[in-house]
C-alpha cells in the first residue's frame, strides 16, 4: 500500500507519512526521489529538457522526466562531461545532444526511454545510471515511430517482454525502476498487465487514464485509475488530468482524490505553465516565458527547442507582437531582445567565453613526442564538433586541400583501438605525426581530430564555421610556451 497523502491544500504540497511500505533498497535511493506523495513532471518529447525540468523544480515540482529517448539513440551516443556549461551531455555520434542534465537536477530527474529489448534497455541504464535518478520505460506511446519499433503502447500486448524489461532493469541497474502505461480495453486486463509490472519490482507504475487510441478530447477514466490504485502494490502516479481536471495547484490534490493515486504526473498544464507547481499559485506567462530564457540560456539550449517550449508558454497569445516577434526569431540572443533580455544573454555569453579561454588553454596544451626513427607526433587534446562544421568543409577535407596546395603527399590516417572499443586516429603529414588525445566511438570523428591538430599544428584553418576560432599557428610564441618538455615514446607512431 502507498503511504498516506497529507491533503495538499493543508500542507502546502503533497508529501508522504512513510508507513515504511517503501522498503526496497533502490526505494530508500530513491527515497530522497520516493515515488509516493509526489508532484511530477510528465515526460514529453521535445517540450521536457533541460529548461523546463529546471524550471518546473523551481516551481515545486518533486520529481521531472525528461522527454522520451529512444535506446538506439543513445546508444550511439558519448558521455561527455561539460565543464564549460558544468553539465553531463550525452553527444550522439551525429554531433547532436541527446541528452543534457546537470547536478542541480541530479536527485529528481528521471530518464524515459523507449526500447523494445531487455539487452538493450540495460546497456543504456547502465551508460545513464550514475547521472539520473531513475530510470522509466515508455509503455503509452501510439506514435507509429514507437509502435512500429515495438516499444510505446506496443509493449502492452506483450507481458512477457514487458517482464523481461523490467525485470532486467530492476536486477541490474542501481537506481529505481518505473514504468507508464495507458489502460486497456478490459479492466481485467489491465489489472493482470499491472500485476505483472509490480511483480518485477518496479518502484512505481504511471498509469494515463486513457486508451492508447485516445486522444486528450476523451475524457480521462478516473474511475479506472482508481480500481488499479486500490490493487496496485506499488505507488500508482494518476497522469491524464491536464485540462479537463487540472487548471491549477489545488486540482492536482483533486485529481489525486479522484483517482486515489499516490502521487500525480502533469503534462500539458505544466508545458504550458509550469507554474502550475506551485503551492501559492500561477505566474503570468511573461514571467515564465522570462524564467524559462534564462535558463535556456543558462544551458546553452538548442536555439529550434528553445523556441518551440517558449511558443507552448505563450499559448493562447498568438495575436500579441511578441509572439510574431518570436517566430521571426532566429537566434536565442535575438529571442531575448524580445523581452529586453540581451543583457542577460550577453553577460552570460561574456563569462562563458572566459572559462571556454581558459579551458581552451588548458586543453589545447600540446605534447610533443619523440617516436623511435626521430620523427614527432603532435598531441592535442581536440574534439570534432560535427555543428561546427558543413559536411563540404571538414577537418579532413581542409587538411587534404591544405597538403595539396603545399605540394605535399596525401594526408596518411591509422588507427587505435582501445579495450572499450573506442578509437584514436594519427594522420601523418610530411614525415610527422598528429593526434588528437580524445579517445571516440566514431572512427571518421577521430580522423577529423587527427586533422584538427595537424592543421591547428601548421596555423592553417581547419574549415571551422565559428568566427571565435583562432587558427593561429601553435608552433609560434604563445603555444610554444604551452609546449609540454617532449617525451620519448617507444610504441609505434599510433601506439599512445
Ligand atoms: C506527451 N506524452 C508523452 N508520454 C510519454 O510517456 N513520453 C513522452 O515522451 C511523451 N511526449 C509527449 C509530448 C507532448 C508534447 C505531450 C503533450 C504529451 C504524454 C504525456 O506524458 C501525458 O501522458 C499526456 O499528455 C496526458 O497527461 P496530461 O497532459 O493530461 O497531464
Amino acid at each position: 500500500m502507498p503511504g498516506i497523502i497529507i491533503n495538499a491544500l493543508k500542507m502546502g504540497r503533497l508529501c508522504i507519512m512513510d508507513e515504511g511500505e517503501n522498503t526496497g533498497k533502490k526505494d530508500d535511493m530513491i527515497g530522497k526521489l520516493g515515488y509516493a506523495g509526489k508532484l511530477i513532471l510528465a515526460p514529453m518529447v521535445r517540450a521536457g529538457t533541460l529548461p523546463l525540468r529546471l524550471l518546473a523544480l523551481d516551481y515545486g515540482a518533486d520529481i521531472v522526466y525528461c522527454e522520451e529517448l529512444i535506446d538506439f539513440k543513445l546508444l550511439r551516443s558519448e558521455r561527455i562531461e561539460n565543464e564549460i556549461l558544468g553539465t553531463v551531455d550525452f553527444v550522439h555520434e551525429d554531433g547532436t545532444i541527446v541528452f543534457r542534465t546537470c547536478d542541480k537536477e541530479k536527485n529528481s530527474v528521471v530518464l524515459q526511454m523507449g526500447t523494445a529489448d531487455a539487452k538493450r534497455a540495460l546497456k543504456v541504464a547502465k551508460l545513464v545510471e550514475n547521472d539520473v535518478a531513475g530510470i522509466d520505460i515508455n509503455m503509452g506511446c501510439p506514435k507509429d515511430y514507437s509502435v512500429k519499433g515495438g516499444m510505446g503502447a506496443a509493449l502492452l500486448k506483450q507481458p512477457d517482454n514487458i517482464n523481461d524489461i523490467l525485470s532486467t532493469l530492476v536486477k541490474g541497474c542501481s537506481k529505481p525502476i518505473t514504468c507508464k502505461m495507458r489502460l486497456l480495453p478490459k479492466m481485467e486486463d489491465t489489472l493482470d498487465l499491472v500485476k505483472v509490472m509490480q511483480s518485477t519490482g518496479v518502484s512505481a507504475i504511471g498509469v494515463h487514464g486513457r486508451l492508447k487510441e485516445q486522444r486528450p478530447r476523451h475524457q480521462v477514466n478516473c474511475e479506472a485509475i482508481k480500481v488499479i490504485s486500490n490493487m496496485a502494490s506499488v505507488p500508482i502516479i494518476a497522469n491524464g488530468g491536464s485540462g479537463q481536471i487540472i487548471k491549477n495547484f489545488e486540482d492536482i490534490e483533486k485529481f489525486r482524490e479522484m483517482t486515489g493515486a499516490s502521487s500525480v504526473m502533469v503534462a500539458r498544464e505544466a508545458q504550458w505553465n509550469p507554474s502550475i507547481f506551485r503551492r501559492e499559485g500561477k505566474h503570468p506567462a511573461l514571467k515564465v516565458v522570462k524564467d524559462y530564457i534564462k535558463y535556456a540560456v543558462d544551458y546553452d539550449n538548442q536555439f529550434a527547442n528553445t523556441k518551440y517550449c517558449v511558443q507552448q508558454l505563450m499559448v493562447g497569445k498568438s495575436d500579441e507582437p511578441e509572439y510574431m516577434r518570436l517566430l521571426k526569431s532566429q537566434t536565442l540572443r535575438e529571442m531575448c531582445a524580445i523581452w529586453k533580455m540581451e543583457d542577460y544573454f550577453d553577460s552570460v555569453n561574456k563569462k562563458r567565453k572566459e572559462v571556454e579561454k581558459v579551458y581552451k588553454n588548458r586543453v589545447e596544451a600540446v605534447k610533443k613526442l619523440k617516436m623511435d626513427d626521430g620523427s614527432t607526433l603532435y598531441r592535442i587534446h581536440l574534439r570534432y564538433d560535427k555543428k561546427n562544421y558543413n559536411s563540404l568543409m571538414t577537418p579532413k577535407v581542409a587538411l587534404s586541400e591544405w597538403c595539396q596546395t603545399n605540394k605535399l603527399d596525401i594526408p596518411v590516417y591509422s588507427m587505435d583501438e582501445n579495450a572499450d572499443r573506442l578509437y584514436q586516429a594519427t594522420v601523418k603529414v610530411d614525415g610527422e605525426y598528429f593526434s588528437s588525445t580524445c579517445w571516440e566511438k566514431n572512427k571518421r570523428f577521430t580522423e577529423h581530430g587527427a586533422a584538427m591538430v595537424c592543421l591547428r599544428m601548421k596555423g592553417a584553418h581547419d574549415g571551422s564555421l565559428d568566427t571565435n576560432l583562432e587558427h593561429k599557428n601553435v608552433q609560434g610564441k604563445d603555444l610554444a610556451q604551452k609546449t609540454e618538455p617532449e617525451d620519448r615514446l617507444q610504441s609505434s607512431a599510433t601506439g599512445s
